[in-house]
């Protein structure tokens, strides 16, 4: 199967389909507690790493940010095209929420943590995204991508778009990965990209 044909199986979702979603609810589940394994360990990878300055990119209602929760001291800036999952957020001090599309960030500056949690299945021509994101990082930061594992008995398409996306995030640039494992099959790769502090 060619990436192509492994990309047309992972769910196209629109943007109105995300308002959709947003709306009725079908999201609510992530603040509640079957993910928060993954939410721990992007959480641990920003405070261990003393960031000053996040930048969450498609972040939906914010669950990140919660689970960063007081420890957290510095700015957090999600973006996210849905208006329904922006609006259900109240912002606390320090954060910003923006409205729009990952592919045409209004964004300048740079951030100790960029993170794409779950997101970047969703985002066109996914590697360059990444190197997009990989230019708003910070010297000495690091770029955070969260994806699903699905069991490859499941979902064969979308096995094989994860097989070529690992590919591709670890010829970028040094990267480490770990797996988090939460309840039954639920199995993510984090990855970690930082940035050399001279670039
Ligand atoms: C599965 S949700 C993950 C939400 C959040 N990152 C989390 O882990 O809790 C995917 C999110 O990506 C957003 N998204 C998808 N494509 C996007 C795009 N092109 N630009 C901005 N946001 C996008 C959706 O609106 C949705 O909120």
């Amino acid at each position: 199967m060619t990436p192509r044909e492994a990309v047309r199986q992972v769910p196209e979702t629109s943007r109105d389909e995300w308002e959709e979603q947003y709306r009725s609810g079908r999201w609510d589940y992530l603040a509640g507690g079957p993910e928060q394994a993954r939410y721990a360990a992007l959480c641990e990878h920003i405070l261990t790493a003393g960031a000053a300055a996040v930048l969450d990119v498609g972040c939906g209602t914010g669950v990140l940010r919660d689970c960063l929760g007081t420890r957290f001291t510095g700015r957090y800036v999600g973006v996210d095209w849905s208006h329904a999952a922006l609006a259900s957020r109240n912002c606390g001090p320090g954060e910003t929420l923006i409205c729009a599309d990952a592919s045409r960030l209004p964004l300048r500056g740079r951030f100790d943590a960029v993170v794409l949690s779950e997101v970047l299945y969703y985002l066109d021509e996914p590697l360059a995204a990444v190197r997009r994101m990989l230019d708003l990082v910070a010297p000495g930061g690091q770029l955070l991508i969260s994806l699903y594992q699905p069991p490859a008995d499941r979902h064969p398409g979308w096995h094989a778009l994860m097989a070529d996306l690992d590919r591709g995030v670890r010829s970028l640039s040094g990267t480490a990965h770990q797996l988090v494992t939460g309840g039954g099959r639920r199995r993510w790769l984090l990855y970690v990209l930082t940035r050399e502090a001279q670039s």
